[in-house]
């Protein structure tokens, strides 16, 4: 079994979620890599007790992170910190010859991924991934089996979105995704459009042009401090994109919808492709169903439902009756990043983490969607495909 040390720069949200995955490793069967994380950085020292108890291989702790990457223990890092700093501390990670988990957006706007990846670029010797989880879901992996097989026949369209709805209270403070300073001018693209476009630019489609309806919903919220401050970051997102299928030349619409505001949705991920021989559709509503409708031509047109198990790319100790969930997407995808780090390439297509390229893909696709939105106007991609 073969170790890689880590070190975890932001232990908020989700540097929590990479240290509770890298504790129950043991899920994973014939995994012939782990995570040791060895050292973590955060400015806030309210948050280090935490890793202190729950992680007996922690030997640093600090609020510096060049401290962190000056630590010749730390092989690889992941980093999880506001947007504003991706592209500082990515481009010193993998400068310094740490591999590299970054969280999406990469960058908190295309300068910032450009940045990266021609850091990326200069050190080909460092393994440099983004997180995106949702495809992990074994309903996910089977539909995605589908598109790899090519049974969709000739791709009529393709639906995808990422749903929140908290912010509709009015009420909620802001916090630093709400800011532009620290988000973005991306807003919600920024935040939660690599998940949608995981698995367009896995599947090699090219974009070719969009055209995007950004909202503005609630101008202003709470400050926590008894006040109110402006909420400039755009709320809602539809992009209607025109795409390429390069199996058949053909083209095809893709429609994503990112929205913070959307009544009833606490975090739903969907995805839904229609093809002339075989359609398929499964949200994270109800995780275990796939949907899928084959069809020969002359014959019936009815959606069949299976309820997927607990089967995922990379295998457990779990039986497969049982259900799957977010915490278990996140193992997966870290299972996928070691396996990829050891071994070079994914077990499947669809059973790897985001490349740079991919994520330079959504920074084109999110660029052009702020310009479409200001213009009033579709904008071209010129065939965008990693
Ligand atoms: N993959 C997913 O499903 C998912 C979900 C949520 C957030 N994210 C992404 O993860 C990243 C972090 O988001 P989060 O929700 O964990 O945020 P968070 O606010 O919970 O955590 C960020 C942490 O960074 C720390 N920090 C800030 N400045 C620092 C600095 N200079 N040095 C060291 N630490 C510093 C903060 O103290 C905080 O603990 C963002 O890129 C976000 O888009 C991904």
């Amino acid at each position: 079994m073969r170790t890689v040390r880590f070190g975890l720069i932001g232990g908020g949200l989700m540097g929590r979620e990479f240290a509770s995955a890298a504790a129950r490793w043991a899920h994973l069967l014939e995994c012939d890599v782990r995570p040791e994380i060895v050292a973590v950085c955060d400015t806030n020292p309210a948050l280090l007790p935490w890793y202190r108890a729950s992680v007996p291989t922690l030997r640093q702790t600090t609020d510096d992170y060049r401290a962190l990457l000056a630590n010749p223990d730390v092989e690889a890092v992941y980093v999880a910190l506001p947007h504003h700093l991706h592209r500082e501390v990515y481009c010193a990670a993998i400068a310094a010859g740490k591999h590299l988990m970054g969280e999406k957006p990469f960058g908190i706007d295309r300068a910032a991924n450009d940045a990266i990846l021609a850091a990326a670029r200069r050190r080909p010797d460092v393994f440099v991934r983004c997180s995106s989880e949702f495809p992990f879901y074994p309903a996910m992996q089977r539909l995605c089996g589908l598109i790899e097989a090519g049974a969709p026949g000739r791709i009529i369209e393709v639906n995808a979105g990422f749903l929140h709805s908290s912010d509709l209270d009015p009420d909620k403070p802001i916090n630093w995704k709400r800011m532009i300073e620290f988000n973005g001018e991306y807003g919600v693209l920024g935040d939660l459009g690599m998940h949608a476009l995981h698995v367009p630019c896995r599947a090699g489609w090219s974009f070719r042009n969009v055209r995007a309806v950004l909202s503005d919903i609630v101008k202003e919220r709470p400050d926590g401090k008894g006040g109110r401050v402006p909420c400039r970051t755009w709320d809602n997102a539809a992009l209607l994109c025109e795409m390429t299928d390069p199996a058949s030349g053909e083209p095809f619409p893709l429609s994503l919808r990112l929205e913070r505001i959307s009544p009833g949705q606490r975090n739903t991920w969907y995805f839904e492709i229609l093809g002339t021989r075989t359609s398929a559709r499964w949200s994270s509503t109800n995780p275990r169903l796939l949907e899928t409708l084959p069809y020969t031509p002359g014959g019936e047109q009815a959606w069949q439902q299976l309820q997927t198990g607990y089967e995922p790319a990379f295998k457990t100790i779990t039986g497969p009756i049982f259900e799957f969930g977010f915490t278990d997407s996140i193992l997966q995808m870290w299972a996928a990043f070691l396996h990829e780090l050891a071994h070079g390439r994914p077990p499947r297509r669809f059973a790897g983490c985001v490349t740079p390229d991919e994520a330079a893909v959504s920074h084109r696709v999110f660029t052009a969607a702020l310009a479409s939105q200001r213009e009033a106007r579709t904008v071209s991609l010129e065939e965008a495909r990693p």
